[in-house]
């Protein structure tokens, strides 16, 4: 966890997307105060939060945005997309059908964001392998046919959360 007194060398935007209740929110909640709740609302709107991180070096301010994944809750698209340098385009490893709507995602993040954003697929809820509807090969098709960083995740017990904004970052840097 970043100290708030450093100077910040560089800040980049990232923005979460995919589906209502794939775990954007609780993701970001992980990354940026280690929290994690059950009975996480549904996004209304735009949602932003910041972690500060030393990558090679220097301060790196990650501005991380969520908004709802419900169409009537979203916010307006161009302005949510711009200046974004990384995604998290997130679904839900139990539910099929958001792992369907990705290449939706897909054409509207690359209709609004620039093209050199980078792009992480996140299979997310891990934890509920028990329940899983998505099979990691699928997904790892996919993302390698359209060029994606892919990794699964879970907010609820960790696995992956660093490691997924990490790489964006870094690749970003
Ligand atoms: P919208 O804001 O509507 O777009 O949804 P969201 O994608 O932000 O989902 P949210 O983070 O609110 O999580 C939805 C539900 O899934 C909540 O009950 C969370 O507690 C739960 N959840 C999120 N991540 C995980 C996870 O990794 N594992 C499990 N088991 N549940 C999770
Ligand atoms: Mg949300």
């Amino acid at each position: 966890y970043g100290d708030a007194s450093q100077k910040v060398d560089y800040v980049f935007k990232v923005v979460l997307i995919g589906d209502s209740a794939v775990g954007k929110s609780q993701i970001l909640a992980r990354f940026a105060r280690d929290e994690f709740s059950l009975d996480s609302k549904a996004t209304i709107g735009v949602e932003f939060q910041t972690r500060t991180l030393v990558i090679q070096h220097k301060s790196v301010k990650a501005q991380i945005w969520d908004t709802a994944g419900q169409e009537r809750y979203r916010a307006v698209t161009s302005a949510y997309y711009r200046g974004a340098v990384g995604a998290l385009l997130v679904y839900d490893i139990t539910k099929r059908q958001t792992f369907e709507h990705i290449p939706r995602w897909l054409e509207e993040l690359r209709g609004h964001a620039d093209k050199n954003i980078v792009i992480m697929l996140v299979g997310n809820k891990i934890d509920l392998e028990d329940q899983r509807a998505v099979a990691t090969e699928d997904a790892k098709e996919f993302a390698e046919k359209e060029g994606l960083f892919f990794l699964e995740t879970s907010a609820l017990d960790s696995t992956n959360v660093e490691t997924a904004f990490n790489t964006v970052l870094n690749e970003i840097f």
